[in-house]
């Protein structure tokens, strides 16, 4: 992690719990948060239907909330959807968009995540933009291409720091308990950074989170990799222990 950027431990519940628990959870999170911000920005994101919920129950700390994703239009005849502008409304700050459980269940393509991502930021909302290769594409050497193509298309233009954060999720360590070696992180994250500032003026400051079952065991050598920013967590943040283990390494 490098000083300049402050790091960000996101939790991505996926599709788990109900009110109760989800509650218990953000309650034990921001008490252990308190009131002044940690070392790195705490952030939780639940199901839709629990983002207000959730931002009530941890209004008054540091910890901030997030969606898991966001439809392209501000409104319309979108059955089930929801807007960048009603989770902003909800009491939401960040959203995540382009996360591979979606790409590979919802057919998202890498236009439809940057049409997510502006859509994000009209709302002002910040957007986590996630990217990642498959085993096949790491064992074909892949790789480096895969998520190169994907933070080109995923990301829109006029993006900066502060409107956009970048997620390296690899799809073989999403929930796995796999995750890659050191020196494959920071390459990727290495690559992420340049595509990022060459098309970005120069622009170094942008904010790239690891993800793929990051736990409090690993957590510490992840994050001391210097274009690692903090991490996307997903099983281990239904935990708040666990969870806060992570937040701590930072
Ligand atoms: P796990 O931490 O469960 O591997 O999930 C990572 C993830 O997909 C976060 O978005």
């Amino acid at each position: 992690m490098a000083s300049s950027r402050r790091p960000l431990i996101a939790g991505n519940w996926k599709m788990n719990g109900l009110r109760q628990d989800g509650v218990a959870r953000a309650k034990d999170l921001a008490a252990r948060a308190g009131k002044a911000a940690p070392k790195c920005e705490v952030i939780l994101c639940p199901p839709a239907i629990l983002v207000q919920t959730v931002a009530e129950a941890v209004k008054d700390g540091s910890v901030a909330v997030g969606g898991q994703d966001c439809h392209a239009k501000a409104s319309g005849a979108h059955t089930g959807d929801i807007s960048a502008a009603m989770l902003a409304d909800a009491g939401a700050r960040y959203v995540i968009v382009g996360h591979s459980e979606r790409r590979a269940a919802h057919h998202e393509s890498d236009g439809d995540v940057r049409a997510k991502a502006q859509a994000a930021h009209g709302a002002g909302l910040v957007a986590i933009v996630c990217v990642g290769e498959s085993e096949a594409q790491r064992d074909a050497g892949q790789a480096l291409p895969v998520v190169e193509a994907q933070v080109a298309g995923s990301v829109p233009d006029g993006a900066t720091p502060k409107t956009t954060v970048v997620a390296y999720e690899p799809i073989w360590a999403i929930g796995t308990g796999r995750t890659p070696t050191i020196e494959q992180i920071a390459e990727v994250h290495g690559a992420i950074r340049k595509a990022l500032a060459k098309r970005h003026g120069g622009e170094t400051g942008f904010r790239i989170l690891y993800g793929g079952s990051v736990k409090a065991s690993n957590a510490k050598s992840i994050l001391a990799l210097d274009d690692v920013d903090g991490a996307l967590v997903g099983g281990a943040s239904l935990d708040a222990a666990e969870f806060w283990g992570i937040v701590e390494s930072c």
